[in-house]
């Protein structure tokens, strides 16, 4: 049966997609891979790939003598995964539309499992133990996890500001959303930093590793040129839009259609106000820290 919950109800393509693009850009590759424990001509399984941002990556970095599997129990994710796939002729990557905690993969069957942003919404030891299941002996299974208590963001004075009405209705749009996320278990399940590695420890893993990745989303880095710039705002903006339409379809009722329109209206108004300064060539200064944690095992 087709299962759309996340694509639907919790986080749309767009979201997802925009965003990853820019946390795993080509210049933190080599970073990413030997944290990963990644290279050439292993097989790789993106557990929770979504719609395989990070799959279509790591399928250009690796190359054709790897092979890449992403599985998503989304059936939306997979099938747009898959489509993207076909359009940008990545040849080495196959995606299965599958419970992380009932992987349709044999015993014995990967070099490395990865996963990014799944793990706090999955049981740990569960989730652990199936990859530890498929993983080939002297694989290496890493999760990767944002920390919610290292965001950090920087609010320069010429920042155009968000009015009191855009910030009390993207307000009632977080509280829809939360009471989505309460019922559909999203973050319930959230790693403790020090006991995720000792599950590693107790579900014998061997090579614990803790690794952390800060991630800066920057608009007005000097190494982006004015398309990036200017992608990077309007990234912002339609991952808000999108939400927005999702708050639209899920009709709680926290917010009216005109109120959704309304909101959209002042986010558009913001975000151009934003780009005017990328026109003029002023840079303000705004931009974004993520702490992203590595925590990995490998199998005996
Ligand atoms: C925050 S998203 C991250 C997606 C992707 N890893 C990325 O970073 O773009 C979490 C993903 O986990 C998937 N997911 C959650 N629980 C799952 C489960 N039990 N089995 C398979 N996928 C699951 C969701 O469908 C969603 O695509």
């Amino acid at each position: 049966m087709a299962n759309d919950i996340w694509s639907t109800k919790i986080q749309g393509i767009l979201n997802l997609d925009l965003s990853r693009e820019m946390r795993f850009r080509d210049d933190r590759k080599d970073l990413f891979l030997s944290l990963l424990g990644l290279a050439k001509g292993m097989t790789i399984l993106d557990i929770g790939c979504g719609p395989g941002a990070i799959t279509r990556k790591l399928s250009t970095w690796l190359g054709e003598k790897s092979k890449i599997i992403g599985i998503d129990r989304d059936t939306e994710f997979i099938k747009y995964a898959r489509e993207k796939a076909i359009r940008m002729n990545l040849h080495n990557i196959s995606y299965f539309e599958g419970d992380a905690l009932k992987l349709p993969l044999e015993d014995n069957s990967v070099n490395a499992c990865i996963s990014h942003t799944v793990i706090e919404h999955v049981p740990n030891k569960e989730f652990l133990l199936e990859q530890k299941r498929v993983c080939k002996p002297k694989g290496r299974v890493s999760v990767m996890y944002a920390r919610p208590d290292k965001y950090i963001s920087t609010e320069p004075d010429s920042l155009p500001a968000r009015s009191e009405r855009e910030e009390e209705l993207l307000d009632k749009l977080s509280e829809e959303s939360d009471e989505v996320d309460k019922e559909y278990n999203i973050g319930k399940y959230w790693p403790d930093p020090v006991g995720l590695p000792k599950l590693f420890g107790e579900l014998g893993f061997n090579n614990i590793q803790i690794d952390a990745i800060a991630i800066p989303i920057v608009i007005d880095d000097s190494r982006n040129s004015i398309a990036e710039k200017v992608a990077i705002v309007e990234s912002e903006k339609e991952q808000l839009f999108e939400s927005i339409d999702m708050a639209a379809c899920l009709k709680k009722n926290r917010l009216s259609d005109n109120e959704l329109t309304e909101l959209k209206k002042l986010i558009s108004e913001r975000t151009n106000q934003r780009l005017k300064f990328i026109e003029e060539g002023k840079n303000i200064w705004d931009y974004t820290i993520l702490l992203l944690q590595v925590v990995s095992g490998m199998v005996d």
